[in-house]
């Protein structure tokens, strides 16, 4: 095989009580990414489409991601990247991780899967850190294994799948405003109080609880945050009124979708869901922002080959 073409899928990290643990895999937005062999070594990125990001191989996390697995292969040949990006960067539906994660995906299938998907994950975390300045999994590990997942440990790296019931689906508000995931973690203190994280691992362990016994109650109760939400909703316009507005359709929860500016709710249903999207528009609109929604059902496979 010389070629192979993949849909990486866009994802929700943190799911509100899950900073920098938990990720929820989308259905229908992600980016396009085509991967060839060359004679020539070294990884090349030739086409990039949709959204700026860098071509310069060291500067790009598709690039820095594929450098990553290439290290490892000691090949006498080389990699093209085309990059189709649908995500736009700095939208907080993971736009760097679902480009490093295809990279290394697409790289492993066309040398003959000699990586476990654990090895993957941790490749393309050095993709993630470019553009974050941190090697965090949560955008990356429900892209490659799609559902939701849990980071349960990053050192040894300890990815665990969580199933998610049939009727969830997912109503997003991504404003067009640029959020940089490195701005996003400066305003977050390095320290937490006792009381607090109480709190969030109570919510942690009933959203999980929630997932496991199709309890839509219970999984709405635990999409709280009292830590990392507070420090950053005030770095996205109209948070508190976006909120209110999914609330009152009808939304199990809400929250920020990785490090903003887009925002999520979760909801029993698509007619719901639905509901929810029309809510935010009908917020928004008075905003003046330009912004874009989405309504999806949880991506139960993650990254797909599209052809090769
Ligand atoms: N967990 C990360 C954050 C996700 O919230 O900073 C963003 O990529």
């Amino acid at each position: 095989m010389n070629e192979i073409k993949l849909f990486s899928p866009a994802t929700v990290a943190n799911l509100s009580c899950g900073f920098d643990v938990l990720g929820l895999c989308l259905d229908t937005i992600g980016d396009e990414i085509v991967i060839r062999k060359t004679n020539k070594k070294g990884i090349y990125i030739t086409i990039i489409e949709g959204h700026y990001v860098p071509t310069q191989t060291s500067k790009n996390v598709a690039g820095v991601a594929a450098q990553a697995i290439y290290e490892q292969l000691n090949l006498d040949y080389g990699f093209e990247i085309e990059l189709y990006k649908n995500i736009k960067p700095g939208s907080g539906i993971g736009s760097s991780s679902a480009s490093a994660l295809g990279a290394v995906f697409g790289i492993n299938e066309l040398t003959g899967n000699k990586f476990s998907k654990h090895d993957l994950i941790a490749f393309a975390m050095k993709g993630e850190a470019v553009a974050s300045g941190n090697e965090h999994a949560d955008n990356l590990a429900p892209g490659l294994f799609g559902s939701m997942t849990l980071i349960r440990s990053y050192a040894p790296l300890d990815i665990i799948e969580i199933p998610t019931p049939k009727n969830l689906f997912i109503s997003i508000i991504h404003p067009q405003v640029e959020i940089k995931t490195s701005e996003s973690r400066a305003v977050l203190s390095d320290t937490v109080l006792l009381k607090k994280a109480i709190q969030q691992w109570g919510n942690l362990g009933g959203l999980i609880a929630g997932m496991y016994k199709q309890d839509f109650e219970l999984i709405g109760r635990s999409l709280e945050d009292v830590i990392v939400e507070p420090a950053r909703a005030k770095l996205i316009p109209h948070f508190e009124e976006t909120k209110e507005s999914a609330m009152k359709a009808g939304a199990l929860g809400f929250g920020i979708s990785g490090s903003g500016p887009s925002m999520f709710a979760l909801c029993e249903g698509l007619k719901k869901a639905k509901r929810v999207e029309k809510a935010f528009s009908v917020s928004y609109k008075e905003t003046g922002i330009a912004y874009h929604t989405y309504v999806s059902k949880i991506n139960k496979k993650g990254i797909k080959i599209v052809s090769e």
